[in-house]
């Protein structure tokens, strides 16, 4: 059987316009390089070609391929502490009109390997005693493979060093000097819940609606009528007076939302 490892144009638009219409990834015409070389060890593995990768995604948009394929093609780019000002801002929420809240529910929306809401949850245990409370936190991802790292709590020495501080280490992380790494101790793994979420999905099944959503670093590959969709849909599950937390090289400039900006990438119900 003939091997044919190059993507051609045609077969690049039909994998963008999958990923596009599946979970909103706007792939760029100038990324071809990009989703070859994320996707061609599966050729003359899984695939001969990546016309027959085309044929297979289309036939079977759901099946454990078609998740690896998409699982490879997002950027789950995160670290500890990333964007530290919103960290100060949760703190800063949970110790003034948190505090008056019985049920505190916040949403990691885009939670990639699980750095985002250990942070939200090591920031709330420093923040007040949220045994007090009903106090949760979501944390969802579209890619399986980032969920299982995120859901293992398991972090090299390294990452954990060079982004958290150290009392902050020795309070919330378990280290295994053998391997060096750290696991995230139970009083901050049982804060969270971690599952499989497309922002995309419309409508969103949550019954309850959230303290803080922090949607940080995804909606920079969605289109803005995709960004228009998707702030709607958090605006409906936001508690009045709650807050939408973007990252802060992102822009909402151009996007139709119904939310007010505060300062930092921080919008608000109101
Ligand atoms: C760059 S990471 C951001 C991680 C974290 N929020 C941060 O700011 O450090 C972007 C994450 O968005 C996820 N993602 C992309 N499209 C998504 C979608 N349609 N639904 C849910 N998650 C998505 C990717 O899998 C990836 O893990």
């Amino acid at each position: 059987m003939l091997i044919k490892s190059e993507l051609n144009d045609k077969d690049f638009k039909k994998i963008s316009d999958f990923v596009y219409k599946k979970v909103g990834l706007n792939i760029k015409d100038n990324k071809k390089y990009l989703v070859e070389s994320r996707l061609s060890s599966l050729i003359g593995s899984f695939f001969n070609s990546f016309t027959e990768l085309v044929e297979h995604i289309y036939k079977f948009p759901e099946d454990s391929i078609t998740q690896d394929i998409i699982n490879r093609l997002t950027t789950n780019f995160t670290y500890f502490f990333r964007e530290p000002i919103h960290f100060k801002f949760l703190k800063w929420y949970l110790q003034n009109k948190g505090k008056r809240e019985k049920e505190i529910r916040i949403w990691s929306a885009a939670c990639s390997s699980g750095e985002e809401p250990y942070t939200i949850a090591i920031t709330s245990h420093e923040a007040m005693n949220i045994y007090n409370y009903d106090f949760k936190i979501l944390a969802t991802d579209i890619s399986t493979k980032v969920l299982v790292r995120a859901y293992s709590g398991l972090y090299e020495g390294e990452k954990i060093r060079k982004y958290v501080p150290p009392n902050l280490i020795a309070k919330y992380f378990d280290y295994n000097i053998n391997n060096d790494m750290y696991l995230v101790k139970k009083s901050v793994k049982d804060l969270i819940a971690f599952r499989k979420f497309n922002l995309k999905s419309n409508p969103y099944p949550f019954k309850r609606q959230f303290d803080i959503v922090f949607l940080r670093n995804v909606m920079i590959y969605f289109a803005n009528p995709e960004k228009e969709l998707l702030l709607n849909n958090m605006y409906n599950h936001i508690k009045e007076g709650g807050y939408l937390i973007i990252g802060l090289g992102e822009s909402l400039i151009g996007v139709k939302h119904p939310f007010k900006l505060t300062k930092y990438s921080i919008y608000q119900k109101v």
